[in-house]
C-alpha cells in the first residue's frame, strides 16, 4: 500500500482522524489504571520520538504505536511487572540519567477498517527500527492478547502456550509478533490494575453486579471481582511478554 512512517509529533493530526483510528478495540475500563494516569503525561513528553504513525498516500493515519526505553538485564526475572511498570521504570530511569538498552513496545493500533492486512507487522517493524537506530540491543513487548477476552477463566501462562496445529501461537496478536521472530519469554499476570466503584464498573461493562462474586466482563482478559461491601473494585489484567531481539 506504500505506507510512510512518521513521528506522531511531526505535524498536527486532525482530531477526526485520531478519533477514527482509536474508535474501536479498547474496553472503556482500559483508562482506569491510576498508575498509568500518573505516568502517561511524562511518557508522552519525554519519549515523543518513540511514537510513530503509518500514513497512506492521502496522509490518513492507518496505524499508530509507541514505545518506551529502559534498561533490562535480559533475564526474565529482571523484566518490568508489565505494561504499567514499564512506563514507571522508563520515566524513573530517564530522571536518574540511566542509559537505556531496551525498547519496550507499549501499544499498537491499526485503523478499524484496515485490520487483518498485515499493517500491524509494518508498524512493529518500524517500532523495532527505533531500537536499531539508537543502538539498543533488545526489543520487548508486554502484549495484550486480543483473543484472551474469549478465555477470561484460563490462566495466562496456559493461554500463552496455546498453539495451532501448524505450531503458530493461537492468539492472533501474539502470532503477528511471532511471525516477525518474537518469542514468548514470560507472562505478566499483573500487567495493569484498573480500579473503580461498582457504578463505574457497571457503566464500563454495561452490566449490573447485584451481588459479590467474580464476573466475566466484555473484553476483559480476566474476571472482575466484585465485593459489594468494599469501596473500590479491582480488576487485574494479564499480558504476555514477547521478545523481538
Ligand atoms: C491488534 C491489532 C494491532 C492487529 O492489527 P492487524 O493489522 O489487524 O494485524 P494483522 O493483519 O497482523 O492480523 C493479525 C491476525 O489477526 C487476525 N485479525 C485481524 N483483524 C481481525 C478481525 N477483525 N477479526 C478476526 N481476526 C482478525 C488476522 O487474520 C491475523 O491472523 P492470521 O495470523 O491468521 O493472519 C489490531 O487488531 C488493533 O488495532 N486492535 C485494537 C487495539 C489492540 O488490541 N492493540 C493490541 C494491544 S496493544
Amino acid at each position: 500500500m506504500g505506507l510512510v512512517v512518521e513521528r506522531m509529533s511531526d505535524r498536527p493530526r486532525p482530531d477526526e482522524q485520531m478519533e477514527r483510528l482509536f474508535a474501536d478495540g479498547w474496553p472503556a475500563f482500559i483508562t482506569a489504571d491510576q498508575e498509568v494516569k500518573r505516568h502517561i503525561g511524562s511518557v508522552r513528553a519525554l519519549f515523543a520520538d518513540l511514537e510513530l504513525v503509518l500514513i497512506d498516500s492521502e496522509n490518513v493515519i492507518v496505524a499508530a504505536g509507541w514505545a518506551v526505553p529502559l534498561r533490562w538485564n535480559g533475564e526474565p526475572a529482571g523484566l518490568p511487572g508489565g505494561y504499567t511498570d514499564s512506563l514507571a521504570r522508563a520515566v524513573d530511569g530517564y530522571r536518574r540519567g540511566e542509559r537505556p538498552d531496551t525498547l519496550v513496545i507499549a501499544a499498537a493500533q491499526v485503523h478499524p477498517d484496515q485490520r487483518g492486512r498485515g499493517i500491524a507487522a509494518e508498524l512493529l517493524t518500524a517500532l523495532c527500527g527505533l531500537a536499531e537506530a539508537r543502538g539498543w540491543a533488545r526489543v520487548i513487548a508486554p502484549v495484550r492478547p486480543t483473543l484472551k477476552a474469549r478465555y477470561p477463566l484460563t490462566p495466562i501462562e496456559e493461554f500463552a502456550a496455546w498453539t495451532r496445529a501448524d505450531g503458530a501461537p493461537m492468539d492472533p496478536w501474539i502470532r503477528t509478533h511471532w511471525r516477525l521472530g518474537a518469542r514468548v519469554i514470560a507472562v505478566a499476570p499483573s500487567s495493569q490494575t484498573m480500579t473503580g466503584t461498582v457504578a463505574e464498573w457497571e457503566a464500563w461493562s454495561d452490566m449490573v453486579f447485584p451481588a459479590s462474586g467474580d464476573y466475566v466482563i466484555p473484553n476483559g482478559l480476566a474476571t472482575l471481582h466484585i465485593d459489594v461491601d468494599a469501596d473500590e473494585r479491582i480488576y487485574v489484567e494479564p499480558n504476555v511478554w514477547l521478545r523481538h531481539i
